[in-house]
């Protein structure tokens, strides 16, 4: 049994997940400020140890807030008691429902987090990968992009200038995170090993392999219109799939 069960509430009319949907859930984390002992209650002893680590409050408020967020949020998917429900990690640290068999199976997430926000990308039977970023105006995106991305990313940066060229950053950015975080990868994926080609004028795009200059056909890539300047992207394996956008202040509260 869970150490407690969860107080907040969760709608009932929490969306059913089909085999084709995939659910990309925006948090702002603020709204559970409130809420941060019952959802640090939730978590695992390894969770409890990783936000200890954290030298400052704010970056510890946050990992158990999103943290606690995700458990909530998987435990409609999963049938599970959020408080019961174990991660397994793969060998370059992407995380997943333990469990092989039950309501678990089959359910894969992706989990990001950036500033005050968070994102949630859940499937059935596919691997999905999610990013977000609070943009920084200061940064130094020609050089990064440059120096890490691939040269047509680079390149297509260098023609741009200004807010443009801060926003086609991001865009690029959490593209490519949320690629590689699908595939779960991580940075051992070179950054430059691969470009994201957007298929304007939608928000969707292809990833292209630098080294055999070919598409990647097994990933679709959409860029996600967000709040507040946030740029964000998710990564979805095989095709065919509906993208439905929600935020989780309307599904869970006091
Ligand atoms: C860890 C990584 C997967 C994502 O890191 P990130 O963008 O900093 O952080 P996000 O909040 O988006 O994602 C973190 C979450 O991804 C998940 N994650 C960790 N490793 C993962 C992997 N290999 N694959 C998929 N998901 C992973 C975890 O749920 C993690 O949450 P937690 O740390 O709270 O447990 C990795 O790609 C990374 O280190 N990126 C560095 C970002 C960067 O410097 N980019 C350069 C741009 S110029």
């Amino acid at each position: 049994m869970s150490r407690v069960s969860h107080p907040m509430r969760i709608s009932p009319s929490f969306p059913l997940l089909n085999p084709q949907a995939v659910h990309v859930w925006f948090c702002e984390l603020v709204h559970y400020t409130g809420r941060q002992d019952s959802l640090a209650a939730q978590l695992s002893d390894d969770e409890r140890v990783r936000a200890a680590r954290f030298a400052f409050e704010r970056d510890r408020q946050r990992f158990i807030l999103s943290h606690g967020v995700l458990r909530l949020l998987l435990s409609r998917y999963t049938q599970m008691d959020a408080g019961e429900i174990q991660f397994v990690t793969g060998e370059h640290g992407k995380p997943a429902v333990s469990g092989p068999s039950g309501a678990a199976a089959g359910i894969q997430f992706s989990l990001s987090h950036s500033g005050a926000y968070a994102l949630v990308a859940v499937a059935h039977g596919r691997d999905v990968g999610v990013d977000i970023e609070v943009p920084k105006a200061d940064l130094e995106c020609l050089k990064l992009a440059e120096r890490f991305f691939a040269p047509a990313e680079s390149q297509a940066i260098a023609k741009v200038h200004g807010e443009e060229q801060q926003r086609l950053f991001y865009r690029l950015w959490t593209a490519k995170e949320a690629y590689l975080k699908g595939r779960g990868v991580g940075l051992s994926l070179g950054l430059d090993r691969f470009a994201i080609v957007f298929d304007e004028p939608s928000s969707g795009a292809r990833v292209r392999l630098t080294d055999s200059r070919t598409f990647d056909q097994t990933w679709q890539i959409q860029s996600l219109s967000l709040p507040d300047h946030l740029a964000g992207a998710v990564a979805v394996e095989g095709g065919g799939c509906e993208l439905h956008r929600y935020e989780t202040t309307a599904f869970i509260r006091d």
